[in-house]
């Protein structure tokens, strides 16, 4: 192998510029060329291909977002884009990729593994709804975001006896709102996949007044039926059932743009770095992610076939411990 290249693909995540970084660093200390693909996809598509040196990553570790930049290319989902793709690998001599990103940006790798190119991934994504990795790069660091704005609402929520709906992000997975809820201390949680009646989140709400709270918290996720918009719809008629008066909070990209901490700069580091060595061990079409605190090789046939279970008995905990 004389030439990898490596992108970014899908929502950014904090922590895609340490991966990107262990991938250069690991590349070049096995005397490989390093070639940035700007904007996902779509720089692969669009032949946007520069070379990476050491001291291009300098200084990123700390950087939240991607310094290769990111995109959705829906030229990539079609076999024509990917064709095109690869005969722009081809003319840059990029011999493997290594595909950074979340769930969509996984079956374009695996995608061009059955064409017989070779490409690996690392787990990056907020959403953290990619089977093959138990956690992925952003996440710690979007929840600490997310804490910091609920603990915040909390404070303002309690001096005016208020509700509040907050809604995190999670296109179609719940792991945010739920882990955001419990860490949060809400008194309700509603995810996409455990279904909830609007009435169910007034009752909840009216009997935290009946207990004396001096406010509530109800934490959703954007992908629910009953996020942020399909509660206030709800509410506009039936807030005076609950006994707070009622506020709406959106938080949405506001999570993506955090400064990576240690978990997801390490998480980075390793996982970028493990990519790097399977693409060296003749690996392709694998996940790098990290399960049982081990760095592991899913094959991404099973990454993009299996949907990434969800511990719902934690809903019950934050029902406990909402008393
Ligand atoms: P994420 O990777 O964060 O889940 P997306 O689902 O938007 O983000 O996917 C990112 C990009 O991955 C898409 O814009 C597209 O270029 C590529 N992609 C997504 N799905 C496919 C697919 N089925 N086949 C090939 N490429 C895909
Ligand atoms: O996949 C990550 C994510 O942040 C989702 O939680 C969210 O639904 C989506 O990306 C938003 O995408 P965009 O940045 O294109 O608005």
């Amino acid at each position: 192998m004389k030439r990898i290249g490596v992108l970014t693909s899908g929502g950014d995540a904090p922590g895609m510029n340490a991966a990107i970084r262990a991938v250069v660093r690991t590349g070049l200390s096995r005397g490989w060329e390093v070639m940035g693909i700007r904007n996902g996809y779509a720089g692969l598509y669009n032949d946007i291909i520069f070379p990476m040196g050491a001291r291009d990553v300098s200084g990123i570790i700390q950087q939240g977002g991607t310094v290769l930049g990111s995109s959705r290319c829906p030229e990539f989902k079609t076999q024509e884009g990917r064709q095109k793709a690869l005969h722009v690998l081809e003319e840059h001599a990029i011999e493997a990729l290594v595909v950074i990103g979340g769930n969509g940006s996984q079956t374009g790798a695996y995608e061009l593994s059955q064409m017989g190119f070779p490409a690996v991934g690392v787990a990056s994504t907020i959403d953290n709804d990619l089977y093959g990795s138990e956690i992925t790069i952003g996440v710690d660091t979007a929840l600490d975001v997310a804490l910091v704005a609920i603990d915040q609402l909390k404070v303002t929520a309690s001096s005016h006896h208020r509700a509040f709906i907050v809604e995190v992000m999670g296109r179609d997975c719940g792991y945010l709102a739920l882990m955001t809820g419990i860490a949060g201390g809400a008194e309700y949680i509603v995810i996409p996949e455990f279904e909830t009646d609007a009435e169910e989140v007034v009752n909840a709400i009216r009997k935290a007044y009946e207990r004396g709270k001096a406010h509530a918290l109800i934490v959703v996720a954007e992908g629910a039926k009953y996020n942020a918009r399909g509660l206030d719809q709800y509410f506009v008629k039936h807030h005076e059932d609950t006994g707070f008066d009622l506020r709406i909070t959106t938080l949405g990209h506001v999570q993506r743009g955090g400064t990576p901490g240690a978990f997801d700069r390490l998480l980075a580091t390793r996982l970028g770095a493990a990519a790097t060595e399977y693409l060296a061990q003749g690996k392709s079409g694998v996940l790098a992610g990290l399960n049982k605190n081990r760095i592991t090789a899913t094959p991404l046939a099973k990454v993009v076939a299996t949907k990434k279970p969800l511990d719902l008995d934690l809903l019950k905990l934050s029902e406990v411990l909402n008393l």
